[in-house]
């Protein structure tokens, strides 16, 4: 298979970092096509630790192309920081190996203002609980037409003309939320100041990305996020503001959709969330503390708790057929080693009738109750396992149910945040 699309089908966090590296090794181009850098990868090479959140994690190897593209909203401010240090850990970064697509929109400064303003101002309830990054506002001004683009910094008039138009817009609402109007002056400086760093990894991604197809290179699409965070599919309005499911990998690039080979999703061997909004499964007792402790579930992007609970089964076959996810990687199984019994979600009790599915409605999502089946634990440790010989026969059993409840195969089985404890099943770029 030429070109493999990677998304998390959870809320997020469910390890792509470690896995899009492992498959980066097989790629010529990784490619972002949604978020921004409310994503948090981390990577362990060789001991040595590196945390991405803009940057594609290609960057990381040598001889790869990396690619943000228009489907991503980019803080042009972050992304040279985070490139300086990126850099400072020893990874060459030059306009070779990373583009940006010029029809990418700019996340500005007030856009971070205005998503962290309306946190502040919501009540208890109607908070979603974002990274206060402003991914949300800049995804609403590139809807609302009135975004500034890579392109438009290559253009003093241009320029002026977009930050008058977002202007027009952005004041009256900052006034209305008590916040003082933009400086124009100030921010067209500030912008042409990034640009003469931007600009340089500036380029026509489509076109790139089409003549590399054409000449059989492997692409891979870093999906960031997950499936229930999705805009469209996931549990509204506590999502995040892009399509986050497989399909949005062709327009967040400029590919057509024949060109993905296959779907893999991520699949983290129990559930987390960060931020707010439903989650049937959580563990508000000690089996959730502990499922937070041994996974270590904080946010690296905000370093916030992230809430856990038990498999659910019903939400990840969902996901999986939303963005006809081919096979999965199942990621830190370890976390589960020790518990004496293990709990699955296989559907939900909504009044009294079964549902294999979560409703779209609010209301009927509340009153959604996880049917549970249960399944003995393994006390041996599953830490570091590199095939399934050596898996306990009962944390097998689990892998399978899992496969057979969320109608997916397995093809990766990931046992520590080490590239090299992978179990492989299928190989997702294999002919
Ligand atoms: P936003 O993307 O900052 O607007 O946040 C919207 C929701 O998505 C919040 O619940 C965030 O916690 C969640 N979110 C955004 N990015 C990530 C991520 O990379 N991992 C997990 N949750 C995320």
């Amino acid at each position: 298979m030429a070109n493999v699309v990677v998304v998390g089908a959870q809320w997020g966090d469910e390890g792509k970092g470690k896995i899009v590296d492992w498959l980066s090794e097989r790629a010529d181009v990784i490619a972002r096509f949604q978020g921004g850098h409310n994503a948090g990868h981390t990577l362990v090479i060789d001991g040595k630790v590196y945390k991405l959140h803009a940057l594609p994690s290609g960057v990381v190897r040598g001889g790869k192309l990396s690619v943000i593209g228009n489907g991503v909203v980019l803080d042009p401010w972050h992304l040279i920081k985070e490139i300086e240090t990126i850099r400072a850990q020893g990874v060459e970064i030059t306009p070779e190996n990373l583009m940006i697509a010029e029809n990418t929109p700019l996340i500005l400064p007030l856009h971070g203002e205005l998503d962290r303003a309306r946190e502040e101002a919501a009540s208890a309830g109607t908070k979603i609980g974002t990274t206060g990054r402003g991914i949300g506002p800049c995804y609403e001004d590139k809807v609302g037409r009135r975004a500034i683009r890579v392109a438009d910094l290559a253009d003093k008039a241009t320029l002026e003309a977009r930050v008058d138009r977002a202007l027009q817009h952005h004041n009256p609402l900052r006034k209305g939320l008590g916040i003082e109007e933009v400086d124009r002056a100030g921010l067209i400086e500030l912008l042409a100041e990034i640009a003469k760093e931007i600009l340089p990894y500036a380029a026509p991604v489509w076109k790139v990305l089409n003549e590399k197809r054409k000449a059989g290179k492997r692409i891979l699409f870093e999906g960031a996020q997950g499936s229930l965070l999705d805009i469209d599919f996931g549990t509204y309005p506590y999502v995040t503001s892009s399509n986050v499911i497989a399909g949005q990998a062709a327009t967040g690039v400029g590919i057509g959709p024949g060109s993905i080979d296959y779907v893999l999703g991520i699949v983290k061997a129990y559930t987390t969330r960060v931020g707010e909004g439903p989650f049937p499964t959580e563990l508000l007792d000690d089996d959730g503390e502990r499922l937070g402790t041994r996974g270590h579930e904080f946010g690296t992007t905000t370093g916030r708790k992230r809430r856990c609970g038990w498999f659910d089964a019903a939400l990840v076959r969902q996901t999986c057929a939303i963005s006809g996810i081919n096979g999965i990687s199942l990621t830190k199984l370890d976390v589960l080693d020790g518990f004496e019994t293990l709990k699955i979600c296989v559907a939900y009790d909504l009044d009294g009738q079964r549902l294999d599915y979560l409703p779209t409605a609010a209301d009927e999502q509340a009153r959604c109750t996880p049917i549970y089946e249960e399944m003995p634990g393994w006390q041996e440790s599953t830490e570091g396992a590199r095939s399934w010989a050596d898996l306990p026969a009962n944390a097998i059993k689990y892998v399978k149910r899992v496969e057979e409840l969320i109608e997916c195969p397995v093809a990766l089985l990931s046992t520590s945040p080490e590239r090299d404890d992978t179990i492989l099943v299928t190989d997702p770029f294999a002919d």
